[in-house]
């Protein structure tokens, strides 16, 4: 891997102003989620507002306005990470589950939540599968748990006191990082996680009743990273 797109990149985002409510300006280097080849980018305020191509705006028609909004950040700044890699600009359509279909010879991911949105692209080669999530540091909605975390799980958050919503964003990275290979849905109850803190890392096992076959030849990284108002997870997946 030789380029180094997101080595100094810090949150360059005055985030959207929704509805009047005012939003942290967020300046915090991600520099631990990606290796440097990859192209990580924040959407800008712009991005949530700016209009897409037709197709990529016919994806949405009739959607919410918030909807709207974050559908434009991920597809423009997935555009601005895309370009940086100097892809062929092209519409980014949905797959058979809404998975983006990315230029041929790349690959990328992205995530939204109210008033951050990030997308990251790669070069297809050593890597193979990517996936990124952002979430507010707000715990989950009461109950909501114990859909996502296994037993163990649950224990390991509150012996780690990692954040409430790190497992949840953690799967649902590892998720967008298979789907497109594997094109088979798979529940939260499939895997149960296992964090490094030091490293800000994370690893998965397949649960005994899981009936998905993770291709042994690929090998997932993942990384998590926190600032004082958001979590991000972020995966990637290279032949071994
Ligand atoms: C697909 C899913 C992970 C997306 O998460 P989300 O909470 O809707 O929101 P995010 O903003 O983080 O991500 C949305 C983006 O993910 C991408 N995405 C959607 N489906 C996808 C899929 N099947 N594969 C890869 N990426 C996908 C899209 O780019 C989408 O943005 P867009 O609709 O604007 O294009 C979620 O809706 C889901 O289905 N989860 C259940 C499956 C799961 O997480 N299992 C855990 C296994 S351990």
């Amino acid at each position: 891997m030789s380029r180094a797109l997101n080595k100094t990149l810090t949150i360059q985002t005055s985030p959207p102003n929704f509805g009047g409510s005012s939003h942290a300006l967020l300046t915090v280097p991600l520099t631990n989620l990606f290796p440097a080849d990859i192209a990580l980018v924040i959407a800008s305020a712009d991005m949530w507002q700016t209009p897409l191509c037709a197709e990529e705006e016919a994806l949405v028609d009739g959607a919410s306005a918030k909807r709207q909004r974050e559908f434009r950040a991920g597809r423009n700044a997935a555009h601005e990470a895309l370009q940086q890699l100097q892809a062929p600009q092209q519409a980014i359509l949905w797959g058979n589950r809404r998975e983006p279909v990315w230029p041929s010879g790349y690959l990328g991911t992205i995530s939204h939540c109210h008033d951050l949105c990030v997308a990251a692209c790669a070069i297809k080669g050593e890597i193979v599968g990517m996936g990124v999530d952002v979430e507010p540091l707000s715990p989950l909605p009461e109950g909501v748990e114990r859909y996502i975390h296994t037993d163990m799980e649950h224990s390991l958050l509150e012996q780690l006191g990692l954040p409430q919503r790190l497992i949840f964003s953690a799967k649902e990275c590892l998720y967008k990082c298979y789907y497109p290979l594997l094109t088979r849905y798979f529940g939260f109850q499939s895997v149960s996680l296992a964090f490094d803190i030091k490293n800000q890392t994370f690893c998965f096992k397949p649960n005994v009743d899981c009936e998905i076959e993770f291709p042994v030849e690929l090998s997932f990284h993942g990384h998590f990273q926190t600032s004082d108002t958001h979590l991000f997870t972020a995966g990637y997946l290279l032949r071994n």
